[in-house]
C-alpha cells in the first residue's frame, strides 16, 4: 500500500527537535515525513495515525550502535545492542533492528513472539519479566533465547527445572539487580534499599548475610542446567542526567568482582540496560549518544582496572532513543473550545482544541504528566498563536493530549495536527478505552507509505465480544 510523494514535498524544510529527522515543511505549509506530504497520507489512511519515519528509526539504531561499539572498543571490549521492544515492537520494527545490527530485547511471550515472527533468530533475543510464566520460560528455551533476564531468587529454580527437563546445553541466564540507582527526568537518586518489584537487591541485609543479588548469583552457578552469562542493571527511563549510569556502572563491577573473589567465577558479560532520553519539546536537549557510550566506557574500564578484572562485554537495551522521535501522531481536529480560567493572576482563555484520539492512543501525559509538543499539519496558520490544550474525545476530563501549546488562533475543525515523538509508548501503551479502536502504524520512506500495524476497527473489537 503506498501513497505518492506530495507534490511540493521534495522541497520541503527541515523542522528539527522533537520531529524525526525526515520531518519538514512543505512550501505551501504542510509538515510531511520522508517526502510524503501528511495531507495525502490523512487522506489515504484516515487518522488518527501513528506515522513512523523509516529511515529515522534506522538511523537511530545505527547511531546507537555505531556509538557503543567505538567508544568500548576503544577501552578492549565489545558491545552488543538490544531494542528494547516494549517501547514499540512490530515484525517490520524488529525486522528493521535486527538488520542495522541490533538484538532484540523482550518482555513478555508476546513481544517474544512478534520478534520470531520478524525472523529474529532466538540467539539474538532476550526475555525479560519480574513474573515470567512457565509457558514463557519454556517458549524461550525452546528457541534458544540468547539470554534469561531471571529477575528473583525464585526464578533461578524456575529456569532450572524447565532447562532440565528439556535438556541440552545449559541455559544462558543473566541476573538482573538493584543497584539503588533511580533515574529519570533531570537527576537520579541513590538509595540502599528499593522499594520496587524489579530485580534483587545489591543492599546487604543488616545482618551482615550476602545481599540477595549474591546469594542470586550463587544460585545460578550452583545449577549445572544454567550458565551464568552475566549482571544486569537498568536504573530508569527518559533519562538526561547520564551520571546515574556510571554510578550503577561501578556498583555492578564491583559486585562482579566480588562474586569472582567469592567463587573464582568472573561473568562475561553486564547488561546496563536502556533509559536514554530523549526530546519532547522544542528547547529539549536529548542524551548524545556518543557522549554516554564514551563516559561509561570511561566508567566501566576505570572499575575494572580499580578492581583489577578483565572488563566484560557490555550490552545496552535503549527503546525509546531508537523509536521515540521517529514518530508523530496525526489527528483531525474537531470541537474546538475557549474555556475561561479562573487564575489568581486574572483570568485567562484557553482553547480546547479536541482530537479525534486522545488517551487511548498515548496514555503517557495522563498517566505520567508527560509533555508533548503540537504543530498544525495540514496548513500554517494565519492568526496569532493562542494558548491551546489539545485533548481527546474520552469521557475523562483527564484526556489530554498536549497540556499546553501555542496553535494558530484559527485553528479550525478540519485541520490536521501533528503530535511529535510519541514513537515509544504510544502504541505499545495504547486501549480501547471507550471501544474506541486503536489507530495503524503507517511507516514513510522515500515519499511512500506503508501500513505496518493495520488500524482496528470496531469490528475487532467486537469480534471479541462473544455476546
Ligand atoms: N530494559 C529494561 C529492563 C527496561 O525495563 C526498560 C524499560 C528498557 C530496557 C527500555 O527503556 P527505554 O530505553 O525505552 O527508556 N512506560 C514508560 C516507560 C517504562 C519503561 C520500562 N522499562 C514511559 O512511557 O515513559
Amino acid at each position: 500500500m503506498s501513497t505518492p510523494a506530495g507534490e511540493h514535498a521534495a522541497s520541503a524544510d527541515a523542522v528539527g527537535l522533537p520531529w524525526s529527522g525526515g520531518t519538514a515543511r512543505t512550501p505551501d505549509g504542510a509538515l510531511s515525513v520522508a517526502g510524503l506530504d501528511l495531507r495525502a497520507l490523512a487522506a489515504e489512511h484516515g487518522t488518527p495515525a501513528y506515522v513512523l519515519d523509516e529511515a529515522d528509526f534506522r538511523a537511530r539504531a545505527q547511531e546507537l550502535r555505531r556509538a557503543f561499539e567505538t567508544a568500548f572498543a576503544a577501552v578492549g571490549t565489545g558491545v552488543d545492542v538490544y531494542y528494547a521492544g516494549k517501547a514499540f515492537l512490530s515484525v517490520a520494527v524488529a525486522r528493521w533492528a535486527h538488520e542495522e545490527g541490533l538484538r532484540v530485547d523482550t518482555a513478555t511471550g508476546g513481544e517474544l513472539a512478534v520478534a520470531l515472527r520478524a525472523g529474529v533468530p532466538g540467539a539474538d533475543l532476550g526475555l525479560h519479566g519480574n513474573n515470567k510464566s512457565d509457558a514463557e520460560i519454556e517458549r524461550a528455551l525452546e528457541v534458544g533465547v540468547g539470554r534469561i533476564i531471571v529477575d528473583s531468587l525464585g526464578e533461578v529454580d524456575r529456569v532450572a527445572t524447565a532447562a532440565r527437563a528439556r535438556g541440552g546445553a545449559p541455559a544462558p541466564v543473566m541476573v538482573r539487580v538493584t543497584t539503588g540507582v533511580h533515574a529519570g527526568g533531570h537527576e537520579y537518586i541513590s538509595t540502599a534499599h528499593e522499594d520496587q518489584k524489579f530485580g534483587v537487591s545489591m543492599a546487604p541485609p543488616a545482618d551482615g548475610s550476602p545481599s540477595p543479588a549474591l546469594e542470586a548469583l550463587h544460585a545460578v552457578l550452583e545449577h549445572p542446567e544454567l550458565h551464568l552469562l552475566g549482571i544486569h542493571s537498568h536504573i530508569g527511563s527518559q533519562i538526561l542526567d547520564p551520571s546515574g549510569f556510571d554510578v550503577a556502572a561501578h556498583k555492578v563491577m564491583a559486585l562482579r568482582a566480588e562474586l569472582a573473589a567469592r567463587t573464582g567465577y568472573l561473568v562475561p558479560e553486564v547488561d546496563l540496560g536502556g533509559g536514554f532520553g530523549i526530546a519532547y519539546v522544542p528547547g529539549d536537549v536529548p542524551l548524545d549518544p556518543s557522549r554516554v557510550a564514551k563516559d561509561l566506557a570511561a566508567a566501566v574500564d576505570a572499575s575494572c582496572t580499580a578492581l583489577g578484572t578483565a572488563l566484560p562485554r557490555i550490552s545496552i537495551e535503549p527503546g525509546r532513543a531508537i523509536v521515540g522521535p521517529t514518530t508523530l501522531t496525526l489527528y483531525t481536529v474537531g470541537t474546538v473550545k475557549d474555556v475561561t480560567v479562573d487564575d489568581p493572576a486574572g483570568p485567562f482563555v484557553r482553547r480546547y482544541v479536541a482530537v479525534d484520539g486522545g488517551m487511548s492512543d498515548n496514555i503517557r501525559p495522563a498517566l505520567y504528566g508527560a509533555n508533548y509538543h503540537a504543530e498544525l499539519a495540514s496548513r500554517v496558520g494565519e492568526d496569532a498563536p493562542v494558548l491551546a490544550r489539545v485533548v481527546g474525545k474520552h469521557c475523562e476530563s483527564g484526556d489530554i493530549v498536549v497540556h499546553e501549546v501555542q496553535l494558530p488562533g484559527d485553528v479550525r475543525p478540519g485541520d490536521l495536527l501533528a503530535v511529535a515523538a510519541t514513537g515509544a509508548y504510544g502504541r505499545s501503551m495504547a486501549s480501547n478505552y471507550n471501544h474506541v479502536p486503536r489507530p495503524p502504524v503507517v511507516a514513510v520512506r522515500d515519499g511512500a507509505a506503508r501500513v505496518l500495524v493495520r488500524r482496528e476497527t470496531v469490528e475487532d473489537l467486537l469480534a471479541l465480544d462473544l455476546g
